[in-house]
């Protein structure tokens, strides 16, 4: 069967790009990386797509007179190399509502929270001045209000004693990892859906356990 194209769109160190690209580096995994989109010329992420032999693109936001017109030389990009779905993997433009519409349902961003916790930046620090037990990463489909849009997956980790932001950062990112790959798996194997706003997904093999944060 014919795999998803993946777009990846990017600005920085890519470790999520890099996730989504081992996945798929297994012939069974039933997506594939069509393109990586990065605004930035020096973004990491681009070094690995080019070491995995991936089509690569740079649309600078700053080549452009305004917004639309950026976001149409991403979408004819994107749609040039027969993307259908767009991974955001710590791209750090907002996008508008137009190119958000215009990709409605093909469109998901991962985010470093437990969403609707913590939306925008600095989540870690965010989570443990808060004091909250469990932080996490959510991927989501993307809607015009930032950090907003239908779960598809999320992952939890537990706030340890004496955690600092890089040692939470560090354990949310490896979970990161697994998610985005799962949540685009999933999506691939069109066992997921949006009703009403919510992502339904069907053919779950088993329930996660629950977990308490103090054990005990
Ligand atoms: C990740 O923490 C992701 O959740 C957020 O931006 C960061 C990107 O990291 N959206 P990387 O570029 O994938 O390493």
């Amino acid at each position: 069967m014919a795999r998803l194209k993946l777009g990846v769109l990017i600005s920085g160190r890519g470790s999520n790009l890099q996730a989504l690209i081992d996945a798929a580096a297994d012939p069974a995994f039933p997506a594939e990386i069509a393109l990586v989109l990065s605004n930035k010329a020096d973004a990491l992420g681009l070094e690995r797509a080019r070491k995995a032999g991936i089509a690569t693109a740079i649309v600078s936001h700053r080549g452009f007179a305004d917004k639309p017109t950026f976001e149409q030389a991403m979408t004819e990009a994107l749609e040039t190399a027969g993307v259908e779905l767009v991974c955001l993997a710590g791209f750090m433009r907002l996008l508008s509502p137009w190119f958000v519409e215009h990709w409605h349902d093909r469109l998901i961003n991962i985010h470093p929270s437990l969403l609707p916790a913590f939306p925008g930046l600095d989540t870690h620090r965010r989570a443990l001045e808060t004091g909250v037990r469990f932080h996490g990463c959510t991927v989501h489909y993307v809607r015009a209000a930032m950090d907003n849009g239908p779960i598809i997956g999320q992952a939890a980790v537990p706030i340890l004693p004496g955690d600092t932001e890089d040692a939470l950062a560090d354990r949310v990112l490896t979970q990161e990892h697994r998610l985005y790959p799962l949540a685009v798996k999933l999506i691939a194997e069109g066992r997921v859906r949006v009703v009403d706003e919510r992502a339904e997904i069907t053919g779950q093999p088993t329930a996660p356990e629950p977990v308490l944060n103090p054990p005990g």
